[in-house]
């Protein structure tokens, strides 16, 4: 029995033949991702990733509602800018060992996955949804922008203009919509998804291991992983900076408090720098 460690706010399971299904498990937040959370998944994921009998990494969330519901909003709100970029590298960390682990990693997704949530799942190799999956980059209505590879892993998937229109809007789309503009691969009825997505693990998990890791490695060459971290490392000081304006304090606050923001116009939005 291979030890993967103990988890505050992550399972791990195991079944045959060699597929590991790590889920996310703080439902009475939706699975928000807070930093404790962040450093659990980059220290499991590493050891996954270290494993050698691991051939597939299927990841999902815990509960009836959710994935991931975004980045954690109530840690978020009092960050300042150099938290705030402190706090989307621990994000990138994560988002890269899913993108760039030789196995392949297959996000189940079984409920909301808004913000860091459908930037976790586009980090995977592919998505599989269920019925119940919503997705969305909501960060602009809370006065951020996305910080964990949203404004550049998304285009990858659905193209430029509809990753601008995702993230100006931040409207949150459905897994019917997600399918038709190439977000997943497939949705699933709720009852029985996670057992559908350990069925194609399985038939990747049952060719050879080194020819599928090897493929994924020459894919992601071709890709786009070139820049990986000149983007990364643009993305969260331009995420950081946000930290403190009026518009993060206004967004996040609306958010805690349930009511709309009221945001003020561009000069007043770049922050305390
Ligand atoms: N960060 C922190 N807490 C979160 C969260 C987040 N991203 N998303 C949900 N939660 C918490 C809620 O605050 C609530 O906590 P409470 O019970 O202590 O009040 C709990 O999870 C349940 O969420 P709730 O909003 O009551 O559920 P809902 O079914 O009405 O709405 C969502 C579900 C996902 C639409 C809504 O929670 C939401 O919009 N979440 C934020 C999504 C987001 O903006 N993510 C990007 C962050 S950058």
């Amino acid at each position: 029995m291979i030890d993967y460690g103990t988890y505050e706010n992550l399972l791990i399971e195991t079944r045959d033949p060699g597929i590991v299904i790590l889920k996310l498990n703080r439902p009475k937040a939706l699975n928000a991702l807070n930093s404790a959370t962040l450093k659990e998944l980059g220290f499991a994921l590493a050891r996954i990733a270290a494993e050698p009998s691991v051939r597939v990494l299927v990841f999902t969330g815990e509960g009836e509602k959710a994935f991931i519901a975004g980045a954690d909003i109530t840690e978020m709100k009092d960050l300042s800018p150099s938290d705030g970029v402190y706090f989307s590298q621990l994000g990138h960390e994560v988002a890269k060992l899913l993108e760039t682990m030789p196995k392949p990693t297959i996000a189940a997704v079984n409920g909301f996955a808004l913000g860091g949530g459908t930037e976790m799942a586009i980090s995977c190799d592919f998505i599989l949804a269920s019925e119940k999956a919503v997705f969305g980059q909501p960060e602009v209505g809370l006065g951020i922008i996305p910080g964990f590879g949203g404004t550049f892993r998304l285009a990858r998937y659905v193209g430029f203009p509809r990753a601008k229109e995702l993230i100006f809007t931040g409207r949150r789309i459905k897994a019917d919509e997600a399918k038709a503009i190439g977000l997943c691969l497939e949705v699933y009825p709720a009852e029985g998804f996670l057992d559908q997505a350990v069925e194609v693990a399985k038939a990747i998990a049952l060719q050879s291991a080194s020819a599928v890791q090897k493929a994924k490695v020459l894919m992601n060459e071709f890709s786009e992983t070139t820049g990986l971290n000149m983007k990364i490392d643009g993305e969260a000081h331009a995420f950081g900076r946000l930290m403190t304006s009026h518009d993060q304090r206004e967004g996040m606050g609306a958010f805690m408090e349930k009511r709309k923001p009221a945001f003020q116009g561009l000069q007043a939005s770049e922050g305390s720098k």
